[in-house]
């Protein structure tokens, strides 16, 4: 660790005042070195007070995606997280996780970005990825796993999203079918798993799934045509929320979803996505991904690969997957 983690670190211990002399003594560092790691830290934007004949004390820690804030609100994981990559800048966390999966990084590796500049959505979208305003993460996956056990990671994803949206916040966002959380009506977060197949094998020798979520970008910080359809957790409940934290709890909702997709066992999930779909009970515009007429139908369950079960003009009930079509609501986004 260096002088700067060691002094934070023992900051963040101590709730009272410690001074130079403590903090050399108990670090095994000399004053000045104390004195240079506090004036770092500072500049990082840590809040750290002092007063004469007591000392130094951490006051607030920066909204930073940093390793030291997202360890430091994280806790035990198996898996996601085990090691955590973050930048300030990077065009998307997803390219990035995908070099890092060439490169032989391991299972569960976390990427991180405080901004992206070419982050991609789904259907060749991009996704609107401002500095310091949300999470942009990408998770890398060794399943080892056939293609046909995989399609439920994006669903697992989106309820990992609202599990950790609700721990942190208190409100559980809604998941609008296939997998983008919503709150009030609006889009949250997005999610964007890509995958690579081994020939020989027939399996997914790596998987990477991508989450950007809006945490406090304003109306403004949107474009016109994004904020029609989209809102972040400032706009929606009116007050900051952490990143770091939010960052850490989602890392750990994923550890265990991912535990649950290799176990085999999606039951707690299945049933936590049927309760959190929107969409269910509504009348929804089937618009099909390959071109061709928009249907109307009811939405009437989720089947147990996270298929949207849908009943047509005809009272036929069938179920279309993700890849198929994407869903509307008759007067907006969702309704
Ligand atoms: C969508 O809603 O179409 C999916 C958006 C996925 C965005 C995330 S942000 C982190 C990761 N990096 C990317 O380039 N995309 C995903």
């Amino acid at each position: 660790m260096s002088s700067r983690e060691t002094v934070l670190s023992l900051l963040r211990r101590e709730d009272a005042f410690l001074s130079g002399q403590e903090l050399s003594r108990r670090l095994g560092l000399s004053r000045a070195a104390v004195w240079k790691a506090v004036d770092a830290l500072r500049k990082e934007g840590y809040e750290i007070e002092a007063r004469t004949g007591l000392g130094y004390r951490l006051t607030s820690a920066p909204d930073a995606l940093t390793e030291a804030e997202i360890r430091n609100a994280l806790g035990p994981t198996v898996i996601v997280g085990r090691e955590l990559r973050c930048f300030e800048e990077l065009d998307s966390t997803n390219n990035y996780a995908k070099t890092l999966a060439q490169s032989g990084a391991p299972d569960g590796t976390a990427v991180i970005a405080d901004s992206q500049t070419a982050g991609r959505g789904r259907m060749d979208r991009s996704f609107q990825s401002p500095k310091g305003q949300g999470i942009y993460l990408s998770v890398l996956l060794r399943p080892q796993l056939p293609p046909d056990r995989l399609p439920p990671v994006t669903a697992l994803a989106g309820v990992a999203v609202c599990a950790a949206v609700e721990r942190l916040c208190g409100v559980r966002p809604g998941l609008k079918w296939p997998n983008d959380p919503v709150l009030q009506g609006k889009k949250l977060c997005g999610i964007l798993t890509e995958m690579s197949l081994e020939a020989e094998t027939g399996l997914v020798p790596s998987l990477v799934l991508g989450i950007g979520i809006n945490v406090g970008q304003r109306p403004e910080d949107f474009s016109p045509e994004v904020r029609a359809v989209a809102t972040s957790l400032l706009q929606a409940l009116g007050e900051p929320v952490s990143r770091p934290r939010l960052t850490a709890a989602l890392l750990e909702e994923l550890d265990r979803a991912y535990a649950a997709l290799l176990a085999g066992d999606l039951s707690e999930y299945l049933a936590a996505y049927r309760r959190d779909c929107v969409n269910l009970g509504k009348t929804i515009q089937l618009i099909p991904l390959g071109g061709g007429a928009r249907e109307t139908a009811q939405a009437v369950g989720i089947d147990g690969e996270f298929g949207l079960v849908v009943r047509g003009k005809d009272g036929k009930e069938r179920s279309v997957r993700s890849g198929e079509v994407s869903v509307r609501g008759l007067w907006g986004y969702v309704d």
